[in-house]
């Protein structure tokens, strides 16, 4: 889409998780879409971000929903780019003998619960005659008749719940609110902290610098139209099975 076909996008947009692919996603949106107002939210708060959210937190949410009521500016997209796949006590598993309850919890507070609760938090806000995109990062692996090599339970599962959460939302939007687009994006391999204990055997030009990344996501989700809305995109545009 041109810059001028941007222009189209004015109001409010709210990126919620400013890792590698938030900030750019963050920083492109920015630069292509010049009336558009970009705030970002995370755990660190300002003045890294804007707002202060922990997403698995109900209470943060809820307060995430008062900020956005109080904003003059009416709400145009939001964009979920949090999400976790390792941590200090979060492996993904290579066998079933790995797998534990605290891990698959885990998986599923962040990867599947948060997003369809941010949608939640926000559509008060959402009006019948006007277009509203939600977009939110899965994970080619969350397809499950993509799943050719096994492993990585949790993060597969929780991805994939959350392709199911945000497939039945899109079904109810459709009818609620028929201007409302859902998407559900794979952003290829990238370089963040996310995917840096598994890069060994991605090839270079497989590994997507997050500018690269969010380049191509965010021209995908600018594409995206409510008769489109439920789709599960690539970042080249593809659709993904589920
Ligand atoms: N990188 C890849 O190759 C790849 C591939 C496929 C899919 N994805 C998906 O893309 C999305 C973005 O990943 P990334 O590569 O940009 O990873 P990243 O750099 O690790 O960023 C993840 C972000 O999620 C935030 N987050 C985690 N838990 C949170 C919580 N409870 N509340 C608020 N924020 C929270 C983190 O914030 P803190 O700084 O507070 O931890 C961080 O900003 C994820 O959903 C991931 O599954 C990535």
């Amino acid at each position: 889409m041109t810059s001028h076909g941007n222009d189209a996008w004015t109001g409010l947009a709210l990126v919620v998780g400013t890792g590698g692919i938030g900030s750019a996603i963050t920083a492109r949106l920015k630069q292509t879409c010049p009336r558009l107002r970009v705030i970002t939210a995370g755990r660190q708060g300002p003045p890294v971000q804007d707002l202060t959210l922990n997403i698995e937190r109900d209470a943060d949410l809820a307060a995430l929903g008062e900020s956005l009521v109080a904003e003059t500016d009416e709400l145009r997209l939001v964009v979920n780019a949090t999400g976790r796949l390792h941590g200090s006590d979060l492996v993904p598993e290579k066998r079933l003998k790995q797998l534990e309850r605290r891990a698959l919890l885990e998986q599923f507070s962040i990867n599947a619960i948060a997003p369809v609760l941010l949608a939640r938090t926000v559509e008060s806000l959402l009006h019948r005659d006007r277009p509203f995109h939600f977009a939110s990062l899965s994970a080619r692996v969350g397809s499950i008749s993509d799943n050719r090599s096994g492993g990585w339970y949790s993060y597969r599962a929780a991805k994939a719940a959350q392709n199911q959460l945000l497939k039945s939302l899109s079904i109810e939007w459709r009818r609620r609110w028929p201007l409302a687009t859902v998407t559900l994006l794979h952003p290829g391999t990238t370089d963040t902290d996310l995917s840096k204990p598994f890069q060994t055997f991605v090839p270079p030009d497989k590994l997507f610098t997050p500018q690269r990344a969010a380049e191509q996501l965010v021209e995908v989700l600018l594409a995206q139209t409510p008769e489109d809305s439920g789709a599960f995109l690539a970042w080249d545009g593809q659709p993904i099975d589920w």
